[in-house]
């Protein structure tokens, strides 16, 4: 980046010196009077927006929030892919707000980038960023979360969702004796569609076992009556996600399983199985679940191999996580990215439909990790230092 930056930094301003000379130069031939008026023009290359554009970030990478370890760590991993990069790039927090993410992406704009790889914090919502920068005939590349309901998204780079829920809901399933065990569910935020990609993998191997007896749904109603059915609509998924969603905040998923323990009698409780959605929100409902004196055993999953909760997990406090190598997911965003700056078109695997087009799509697969797996997925693989956990 120091080498491209100065090199273009030196390129420019010896370009906008001969254009300066030039400039000069028409005035020392007055025979073309006229023409000298049009020497004028070289103001053109002057303009030095252009040259200064490029001191700006080529990339853009906008993620949901710094308050989850989530996105930190794919700032970190992108850092650390990015480190001896001669592309330039700029990170930014959305904070947990669209109008937040809106202004990165306009600041970003602003400074020229030609790619914007973006994790929206809501899906439908992102649709005004993706617009605003392909407006300005910016890449946009969705990273992790689909940008949904418009035609604006270029690319899409992500995990293999519906295999993330239907691993968790698998692992439900490898631990449950006998039957009538009771089941509690919670889910992502509705304005994710990942959301509905992890319940509908869920809902795929676990309603068959609510239907064989396997399984008792115990916290929500929703998915009570749905539970013949072994295919949701949107609409359907909606209902019951609307009725047991963390929002992906750790309080708010200690609040849901505290007021669900509150009303679930003692026959609802004794060893139980809990679907949670990510590591964040396991971890709270896990605690709560702790401390209810008439759960006996809990059996809880987890998404994105978090550090505290793969402690947890060693520590027998979390049952599982599915671990998402992030590493790989930087590295398909930035291959797309560099190939786009090159004038090339980005390798993908397949096609996401986000209700408006077919993006094109690269696609990773998920781990599971429980106690059994730390050390071969996670440290022999690089991902962590066993100096980061306790009892490895
Ligand atoms: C999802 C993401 C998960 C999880 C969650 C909470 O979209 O795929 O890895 O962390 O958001 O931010």
């Amino acid at each position: 980046m120091y080498t491209n930056r100065k090199m273009m930094a030196i390129l420019v301003a010896f370009l906008l010196g001969l254009t300066l000379l030039s400039g000069c130069t028409p005035a020392s031939e007055p025979a073309a009077p006229s023409e000298p008026a049009e020497p004028a023009e070289p103001a053109e290359p002057a303009a030095p927006s252009e040259p200064s554009a490029s001191t700006g970030p080529e990339v853009g990478i906008v993620l949901p929030t710094r308050d989850e370890p989530r996105w930190v760590q794919d700032e970190t991993r992108f850092n650390e892919a990015l480190a001896d990069s001669d592309y330039s790039v700029e990170i930014l927090f959305s904070q947990g707000s669209s109008s937040n993410e809106l202004q990165n992406v306009e600041s970003l704009l602003t400074k020229g980038i030609k790619v914007l790889i973006i994790c929206p914090h809501d899906g439908d919502a992102a649709a005004a960023a993706a617009d605003a920068a392909r407006a300005e005939g910016v890449t946009v590349i969705s990273y992790d979360r689909l940008i949904t309901g418009t035609e604006s998204v270029d690319y899409y780079v992500t995990f293999d969702s519906i295999a993330v829920g239907a691993a968790q809901g698998q692992y439900l399933v490898d631990q449950a004796q006998g039957s009538d065990n009771p089941l509690y569910l919670y889910a992502g935020a509705a304005s994710d569609n990942n959301a509905f990609l992890f319940f509908e993998g869920a809902w795929n191997v676990l309603q068959p076992k609510v239907a064989d007896g396997t399984f008792r749904i115990i916290n929500s109603s929703e998915a009570v009556n749905l539970q013949d059915k072994a295919t949701l609509t949107r609409d359907e998924m909606g209902r019951i996600i609307n009725q047991v969603t963390t929002n992906w905040d750790f309080n708010e998923a200690r609040n849901k399983a505290e007021s669900h323990l509150t009303s679930a009698g003692a026959a609802d409780k004794g060893d139980v199985y809990i679907l949670a959605p990510n590591d964040g929100t396991a971890r709270s409902i896990a605690d709560t679940f702790a401390t209810d004196g008439d759960v006996t055993s809990f059996v809880v999953t987890g998404q994105d191999a978090e550090i505290a909760s793969v402690q947890y997990i060693i520590d027998g406090r979390q049952s599982m996580t599915v671990f998402k190598d992030v590493r790989s997911l930087v590295k398909d965003s930035i291959e797309m990215a560099l190939a786009v700056l090159d004038g090339q078109t980005p390798d993908t695997t397949g096609s996401y439909d986000n209700g408006v087009t077919d993006v094109p799509a690269k696609q990773t697969e998920v781990i599971v990790v429980d106690q059994d797996n730390v050390q071969a997925a996670l440290i022999d693989s690089g991902y962590y230092e066993a100096s980061q956990f306790t009892g490895l």
